[in-house]
């Protein structure tokens, strides 16, 4: 069955036709990056006006690209939460258009766990990773560590108690002189710099599974800003490598609490080559099997929003025509809460 993804939670538009949740037919994503650059950040209502401007282009160009007609939709799955709400109601309005219009089913879904679900798209890849596993969900907006045990089945293990990674990355591009967005601008400084030049906190936080890049965000701060700052290679690569330690460091003593046999890597920051290769080597050391998605899969798409809507339609979970938009819902509660 041919499901149609569509994505608008922030500042891409995307739309994706993936066949039964798992191969991609199409995976169109219009960026509105280089409009928010200027700010150097995301503009809410610049954001809604540019989806309104787009959804329609967009959708057509992943029909066409699929090589299917309207007709050949059998199933919609759309962000409806998290996210910026003028931004999802585009996409969630024209999804409930085209449930109504096609009458076919409807899937609202949750940004954070389709970043999850980004591991199940098949690349090659014969069969999707089994259950269960502890996954680190590392984007713009969320730096989250879940015991995952099944489909829909998540133990929030700890998340960041200020900035997430992404947010790090992008925060610290901005005052070493970089470009938005920072992760992809960061990876390509530190490639000319040396990763142990500049001595910068890390914030283990042990005994528990949480994160803070507040302490890290200061010192670089500090350091750009001060009288002789160092080479900006040195500084970029040093701040990727300590932000680098404490996810693989804490995502594999996270595995290794709950006895999880493999690791999940998800979300914007998962696209980082420096922290694909360590968490790789980590995981190798350990003995745990590692997934993550190719790197335009780890970064926000429609095909990860139409892989989730489809786990969900399968276990038997439609949504109405009274779908609504979130603002803020965390995936998971925490091992108290879910016990
Ligand atoms: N190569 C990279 N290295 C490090 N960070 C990266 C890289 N590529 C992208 N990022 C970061 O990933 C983030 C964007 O990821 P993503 O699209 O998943 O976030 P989001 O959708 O804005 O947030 P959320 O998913 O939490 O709602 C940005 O902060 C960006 O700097
Ligand atoms: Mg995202």
């Amino acid at each position: 069955m041919n499901v149609l993804g569509i994505e608008t939670s922030c500042d891409e538009t995307a739309c994706a036709v993936v066949a039964d949740g798992r191969r991609i037919r199409s995976n169109v994503i219009a960026s509105q990056m280089a409009e928010h650059a200027r700010y150097g950040g995301v503009v809410p209502e610049v954001a809604s006006r540019r989806h309104v401007e787009q959804i329609n282009v967009v959708l057509k160009r992943a029909l066409d690209d699929a090589g299917i007609g309207f007709d050949g939709i059998g199933l919609v799955a759309v962000t409806n939460r998290p996210g910026l709400l003028g931004a999802l109601l585009v996409g969630v309005s024209a999804a409930k258009a085209l449930a109504l219009a096609l009458d076919v089913p409807l899937v609202g879904v949750h940004h954070i766990e389709a970043h999850l679900y980004a591991n199940f798209i098949s690349e090659g890849a014969s069969s999707p990773p089994d259950f269960p596993a502890v996954a680190l969900v590392v984007s713009g907006g969320h730096t989250d560590l879940f015991h995952v045990r099944g489909h829909g089945d998540y133990v929030l293990l700890g998340r960041t108690r200020d900035d997430a990674a992404g947010e790090a990355f992008d925060k610290c591009a901005r005052l070493m002189g970089l470009a938005y967005p920072g992760g992809p601008a960061i990876e390509q400084a530190a490639r000319e710099g040396d990763p142990a030049a500049v001595p910068l906190p890390r914030a283990w936080l042990p005994g528990t599974h949480e994160f803070s890049f507040s302490g890290l965000k200061t010192a670089v701060r500090r350091l750009a800003q001060g009288e002789t700052p160092p080479p900006t290679a040195d500084l970029a690569a040093s701040f990727q490598e300590a932000v680098v330690d404490v996810l693989v460091g804490k995502t594999l003593a996270a595995a290794r609490a709950v006895g999880a046999p493999r690791v999940f890597l998800a979300g914007g920051v998962a696209a980082n080559g420096r922290l694909r290769a360590r968490m790789q080597a980590a995981c190798d050391e350990a003995g745990l099997p590692l997934f993550y998605p190719p790197p335009i899969l780890c970064t926000d798409n429609a095909a990860m929003i139409a892989a989730t809507g489809y786990f969900h339609w399968q276990a038997g979970h439609v949504d109405g025509l009274d779908l609504d938009t979130i603002a803020s819902e965390p995936l998971a509660a925490g091992p108290a809460a879910s016990s």
